[in-house]
């Protein structure tokens, strides 16, 4: 899918999915290695975004060719795993302002529910990291890019950052909006009857933040 950015499967990022989906891995170690692969899809998402040119002094007085960031960016997380996100990009963008949509996904029926959000007033003149570590059958991702376009982010300015995708999910996403880059650490096979990734790594924000 060429909205897809897929972190480089190298052999320290499958350690690192090695622990955190491992079933017998405790919420300590789940956090710290989940927080590790977050900083590194930070590092992809803030390489997507547009440079320009600039020229500066080094302290050898010889000047330097390089780039600097064009435009300003914002992070929003989806409650409640995407609050999970929030550290990383805190750890890489300094002051960086982060907007909240709280939706939850039904746990009979699979269908997301949205039930509040907050966002930066300006949040129209941004790039946008979308949060959320799981991206399932795709539901409430696209919701949640349905109150930023409603709010006048258009789709080109939006990168979705998640720790795990299903195939399902990314070919749903990629119908209703083919111009958002999704930036994943790894596709696994399918959803299962519940609508869970598998092999996947179970419920992630009970896994983060509960048990
Ligand atoms: C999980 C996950 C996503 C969603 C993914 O959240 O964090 O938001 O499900 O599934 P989908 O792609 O099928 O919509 P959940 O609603 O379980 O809430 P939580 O953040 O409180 O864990
Ligand atoms: N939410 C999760 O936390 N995990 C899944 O596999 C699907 C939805
Ligand atoms: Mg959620």
């Amino acid at each position: 899918m060429p909205n897809v950015i897929e972190l480089p499967q190298t052999n320290q990022l499958l350690g690192l999915y090695s622990i955190i989906r491992d079933k017998n891995t405790r919420r300590g170690d789940f956090v710290f290695y989940s927080d590790r692969i977050i900083r590194l899809l930070v590092e992809e998402g803030l390489n997507q975004l547009p440079v320009e040119a600039t020229t500066i002094i080094t302290p050898t007085n010889q000047s330097y060719q390089g780039v600097k960031f064009l435009g300003k960016i914002c992070g929003v997380s989806i409650v409640r795993a995407g609050e999970s996100m929030e550290q990383g990009l805190r750890d890489c963008c300094r002051s960086v302002r982060i907007g909240k949509i709280l939706i939850q996904r039904d746990e009979e029926t699979a269908l997301p529910k949205l039930f509040y959000s907050k966002l930066p007033d300006d949040i129209n003149d941004r790039y946008v990291f979308l949060l959320d570590p799981m991206l399932a059958t795709g539901g409430s991702a696209m919701m949640a890019v349905e109150v930023l376009l409603s709010r006048g982010v258009k789709q080109e300015r939006i990168f979705f950052l998640n720790l795990l995708a299903s195939p399902e999910g990314i070919d749903a996403f990629y119908k209703k909006y083919p111009k958002i880059k999704i930036i994943t650490g790894g596709i696994d096979e399918k959803l299962d009857e519940q609508r869970y990734i598998v092999p996947g790594l179970g419920d992630f924000g009970d896994r983060y933040y509960c048990i």
